[in-house]
This record gives structure tokens, sequence and C-alpha cells, in this order.
């Protein structure tokens, strides 16, 4: 029987409406009336340095797609071949039908980051998420650092274990917490590049406290692979540290999508067996794997890791953003949430676009602008970049 379409308003006893559709859009009326209403933005090109946007041309310092690969030919031929060849779906979990190219792009994951194994899901969102939950069963306490992306603090949320939150790369405080807790096993994880700072942990800092606590050591790359290192190998080798699990997504630096675990051929198996999305989730499709196998290529040619890096070294320069060890990232603080709107849309009329980033990504009262460099970017961007900054006060 077809319900009317006002099935689901009802008043309660109060007199107040229950009508979902109310509150959602008294809600949203709240979270507009506090600044923080999001609108969508349509890109009418690739995400290249320069694009149009909602109808207008823009120089985009915005895009994680650090290396430019998401329109780079060899990753595009890839992955229409792959796609003609097993489909644009997979059709099912890796565990069904999810499974073609995947374990061979597993294989090569494993071998350039220097890991045993390597486990694919996805999205990264989902590799944080359940590699934690499966990892971290009832015996284990999580110590999880205050920046953490969402997905690392969503895993924690739908975990077993007992969660703690240590102040922002506070090694003495996470030290004590280690130091008196009783939990049988102790699971640090950090981002390893804060997704909104662009600040780069103390890696040595952070495994020394772990250690000498006998803590398993979890980090989060997205941000790192691609970009830091000698050929974009990440974080923890350029730092030459040792962490018990990697987790790194595609989505970013290598310019297609997904999300993978490195770590020990045991911890493999437990996620292929236990890690929920993995088992319950439909796999990546093949044309997105062999992009995956693509960028990994051009990555160990590594010119354009280079030409990243140096692009990187020069904007950090100007703004006077720490060198090394130096992600993409580059806030630009703000503070109110208000104002760092209004030097967006400054910049946009400039034909700059930097978004600006709010609360709930950021803590209230400390919006800002978030610059994000790529390898694509000429010596002409970067200097139109600086003449708009200039312009609009921010430098
Ligand atoms: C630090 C960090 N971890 C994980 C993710 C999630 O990755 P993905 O976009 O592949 O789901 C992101 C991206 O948004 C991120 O910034």
């Amino acid at each position: 029987m077809e319900l009317p379409a006002d099935a689901c308003s009802s008043t309660d006893t109060t007199g107040l409406s229950s009508d979902l559709s109310a509150i959602a859009a008294q809600r949203n009326t709240a979270w507009a009336g506090a600044g923080l209403a999001r609108t969508l933005r349509t890109f009418e090109t690739a995400q290249l340095p320069h694009s149009r946007i909602d109808g207008a041309d823009y120089l985009l310092f915005s895009s994680s797609d650090y290396l430019g690969l998401s329109t780079h030919p060899e990753l595009v031929s890839a992955a229409i071949e792959a796609i003609g060849h097993f489909g644009t779906g997979s059709g099912g979990s890796r565990l069904t039908t999810g499974t073609s190219i995947h374990s061979a792009l597993e294989s090569e994951l494993a071998q350039f980051f220097g890991f045993d194994d390597a486990v694919l899901f996805a999205t990264g969102y989902q590799a944080n998420h359940s590699t934690i939950a499966a990892i971290a069963t009832a015996d284990v306490e999580i110590f999880s650092d205050a920046a953490n992306h969402a997905s690392i603090i969503d895993g924690c949320r739908n975990a077993r274990a007992k969660v703690t939150v240590f102040p922002h790369a506070d090694y003495q405080t996470l030290d004590r917490l280690l130091a008196t807790s009783s939990a049988r096993h102790k699971l640090v994880i950090s981002d390893s590049v804060f997704s909104m700072s662009g600040e780069v942990i103390d890696g040595p800092a952070l495994e020394r406290t772990c250690r000498r606590r006998n803590a398993w050591l979890m980090l989060d790359d997205a941000h790192g692979v691609g970009v830091i290192g000698e050929q974009g190998r990440g974080t923890a080798a350029h730092l030459g540290i040792s962490p018990d699990i990697v987790v790194g997504t595609a989505s970013k630096a290598l310019g297609v999508e997904g999300g993978y675990v490195l770590c020990s051929a045991p911890v493999g198996e437990l996620l292929r067996n236990q890690a929920r999305s993995f088992v319950y989730s439909t796999s990546m499709n093949a044309g997105s794997v062999a992009a995956i196998r693509a960028a990994l290529k051009q990555l160990e040619v590594g010119d354009v890791v280079k030409r990243l890096q140096r692009n990187i070294a020069r904007v950090r320069s100007l703004v006077g953003a720490q060198a090394d060890p130096a992600s993409a990232i580059i806030p630009l603080p703000v503070g109110d949430e208000a104002e760092a709107m209004d030097a967006s849309a400054r910049l946009a009329e400039l034909g700059v676009y930097i978004p600006a980033i709010r609360y709930p990504t950021v803590p209230r009262g400390e919006a800002m602008l978030r610059l994000t460099i790529t390898a694509l970017h000429t010596d002409a961007d970067i200097d139109r970049l600086e003449q708009a900054l200039r312009n609009t006060g921010l430098l």
C-alpha cells in the first residue's frame, strides 16, 4: 500500500512537531545562523591548477591531488584498459567476486613501502575505521592524538577498546598515560601529517615513547605518501621509523581513490578475515586498481615527486612555514569563522581558490584558509598566489 506523503509527520503530546523534515530544517537554520553552512562547488574541469568551478575560472590551491596524477595519461589509459577488461564494478566484496588485480596491487604497495603485507580498502576512511575496530579488542587501550582525522575518531568509537585521547603531539603526557594504563595491550594512533595544519609528527619521539611503554604504533600517512621523502615513500621512511601499521590513501597524491593498510603478514590476514568493510563492502573497481598501480610507477620514476617538493619549498619559504619535513598543506590562520569566509571570498574575486576551513573540521575560533600545493603549479602560478595573498593582507 502506498503511504500518503505526510505519513511520517506527527505532533507529539506537547504540541511540538516531530516531523523529521521540520526538525532537520530547524537544525539547518541554527547551523547556518552559526556561520557553518556548507555549499557544494561544482567543477567543470579536472582539478587542475587552472580549473573552471561554477562557471568561473580559478587558479586552484586546494586539491589533494598533490602530484597531479589524476589526469596523467598513464593512469587514465591504465584505468580505461582495466575497465574495458573487468567492467566498471567489481560486483562484490574482496571475499566474493571483488578480487581481480587487487592482490597484485597489494604486493606492489607492500614492496614499495617496505612492509610484509598491504590490505586494500575502498577508501582511506574505511581503512582506518575497520582496521582500528578489528585490532582494538576489549583487552586493548587506544591512545589517540586529539587532532587525529575523523576516520580515526570514528574507528575508535566503533572499537570495543577503551579510548584515551592525548593532547595533540604531547608525547610526555602520552608517556605518563601509557605508564599508568592497566590494559593488556596498548595501541597508539596518530596522523603522521595532520590534515588541516599540515604539521608532520616528531616520529622518532613518538616511536621511542611507544617502544618504551610496549605500545603498538599505528600512523595515518594519508597526506605523506607521494609527498614526503625520496620517491614519496612517506613520513615513516623519511623519518627512519618503523610503525606496526601505516594507513595510506590513494585518493590524494596517488590521484585515484581507495585506502590501504601496510602491516605484517599476520595482521594482513586478520584484516582480510575480520575488518568489516573489507568483508562486507564492495571492493574498488579494477579501473581504480590499475590507476593506482600506474601511480606507483610514477613515484618510482620520481621526477614528479621532486617537482612537488620544489614547489612546496618555494611556497613554504614565501609564507614562513617549516621547511623540513614539509607537507603540501599550508594553513593560513584567520581565527574567526566569518572572517575566514570573507578572506576566501576576496581571494576568489582575484581568481584564486583557497577554501576556508571552519568548525567542526577545526575547533571553534580556529578557522583558517587551507592552501595546498601541487606538482603541476608553475612558477607563474606561485607568483600570482603571492600577489593575491599580498593584496588580501594575508602575507
Ligand atoms: C588524515 C586522513 N586520513 C584519512 C582520510 C580518508 O581518506 P579517503 O578520502 O581515502 O577516505 C583523509 C581524507 O580525507 C585524511 O585526510
